[in-house]
């Protein structure tokens, strides 16, 4: 592994965090629906810490295009924990209840413990705790699932596309073993960071065989386990419809070992969930190629440069910098998020094929490692 890709980073500038949470339920909760072109309410908020990441995953961040010289944010560049509560804190005015917090590697932010802290502070417009998920690809997190439990995190979701070790070694691409990752996933349940999900994006011909054992290895656990579809996103060069492993495909595999009974999907949840029907795993299925789900998408995604993202495949976000300024008005960010939101029309999943059929794909201004999924 390379020791200087797990580095520590400091945020830009440290603070008294509990100074600048503010209650959010003194807003006019009249004001708080906030809902776009398609009818589609803001209820999440993805926010993502860091854009550097300790993994060179070849679905994400091929080494080819995310080299030691790639240009990631500097310090200066990414947003204060001061600027990213006032985000936060914009979007619980709008009547965001849950806060996933992505990266990059989330874990790499110095100081994210206070961060989750702060957050888990806030209050809803219905006066309820603010809730504070986290997506990791759980190499930090044997260390940390204490700390973070401690300082309010609810639950977390690790990335784990493969049990083989070399397979695993070779997806993530800095040799990173795969046992280092389960004792962080074996801890975040034991401190009761619940429920922990493991993500496995699942690519044709590379980690395909991983599907049954990743079943077995849970089996008993309190961990849910969803497969994700390999998607376009911007960053590997390699993607094409062939190495996409279509969700049924995977279900298949799934129920010529053992029976499958359907679950209830929330409104809004990315996932088909379904059981064994034993009752000894929860599964899901994250189909965004073979069946989107941007119908009912209620996610507003915020990278580090302060930037506001409406879809994963957006192909323009919104500087929300200069509204966070200590000098404009504690609303002025909130205002600029409702603006956007109110004019959202975005479902690129829905119209991929008519997009990819054209032969005219544009470039996303959001990579996945830019706001970690
Ligand atoms: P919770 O509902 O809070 O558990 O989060 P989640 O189900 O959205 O989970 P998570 O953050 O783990 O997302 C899982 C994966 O689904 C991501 O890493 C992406 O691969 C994919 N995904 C999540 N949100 C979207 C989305 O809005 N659009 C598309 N196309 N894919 C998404
Ligand atoms: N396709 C699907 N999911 C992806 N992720 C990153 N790149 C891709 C991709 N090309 C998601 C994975 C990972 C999270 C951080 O981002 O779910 O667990
Ligand atoms: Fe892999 Fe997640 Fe890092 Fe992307 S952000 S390279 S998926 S660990
Ligand atoms: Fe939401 Fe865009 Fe994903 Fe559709 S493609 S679910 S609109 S983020």
């Amino acid at each position: 592994m390379q020791a200087a890709l797990v580095q520590e980073v400091p945020a830009a500038a440290s603070l008294d965090l509990q100074a600048l949470v503010a209650d959010p339920a003194a807003a006019d909760p009249a004001s708080a629906v906030c809902r776009d072109q398609l009818g589609r309410p803001l209820r999440d908020l993805r926010l993502s810490v860091i854009d550097r990441c300790n993994f060179r995953c070849t679905y994400c961040m091929p080494k080819e295009r995310f080299g030691r010289d790639y240009p990631f944010l500097s310090p200066e560049q990414r947003l204060s924990d001061a600027e990213l509560l006032r985000i936060v804190r914009a979007f619980v005015s709008l009547g965001v209840e849950k806060v996933r917090l992505t990266g990059g590697e989330p874990l790499l932010r110095k100081g994210i413990e206070s961060l989750v802290e702060a957050i888990a502070a806030m209050r809803t417009l219905d006066g309820g705790q603010v809730e504070v998920a986290m997506t990791t690809n759980g190499s930090l997190l044997a260390r940390k699932a204490r700390s973070l439990r401690d300082a309010g995190l609810g639950r977390v979701t690790v990335s784990l596309d493969s049990l083989d070790d070399p397979v695993f070694r070779a997806m993530n691409d800095v040799d990173f073993p795969v046992g280092r990752v389960l004792e962080g996933i074996e801890a975040a349940c034991a401190v009761g960071l619940a429920p922990v999900k493991v993500n496995c994006v699942v690519e044709c011909g590379t980690n395909d065989a991983q599907v049954l054992p990743l079943v077995e290895h849970f089996r008993g656990s309190d961990v849910t386990l969803r497969f994700i579809e390999y998607m376009d996103v911007e960053g590997p060069s390699a993607w094409s419809q062939s190495r996409v492993v279509p969700s049924g495909e995977i279900r298949g595999m799934v129920e010529r070992a053992h029976a499958l009974l359907p679950v209830a999907r929330r409104d809004g949840e990315t996932a088909s969930n379904y059981m064994l029907a034993d009752g000894s795993l929860k599964l899901g299925f994250i189909s965004s190629v073979s069946h989107p789900f941007c119908g009912d998408c209620t996610r507003a995604r915020v990278s580090v440069d302060g930037r506001l993202h409406l879809c994963l495949f957006a192909t323009s976000s919104v500087d929300l910098r200069p509204h966070l300024g200590a000098d404009r008005p504690a609303e002025a960010a909130a205002q600029a998020v409702r603006q956007a939101w109110q004019a959202r029309g975005d479902r690129y999943s829905e119209l991929r094929a008519a997009r990819l059929a054209s032969g005219k794909r544009q470039y996303p201004t959001v990579r996945m490692s830019l706001v970690g999924g």
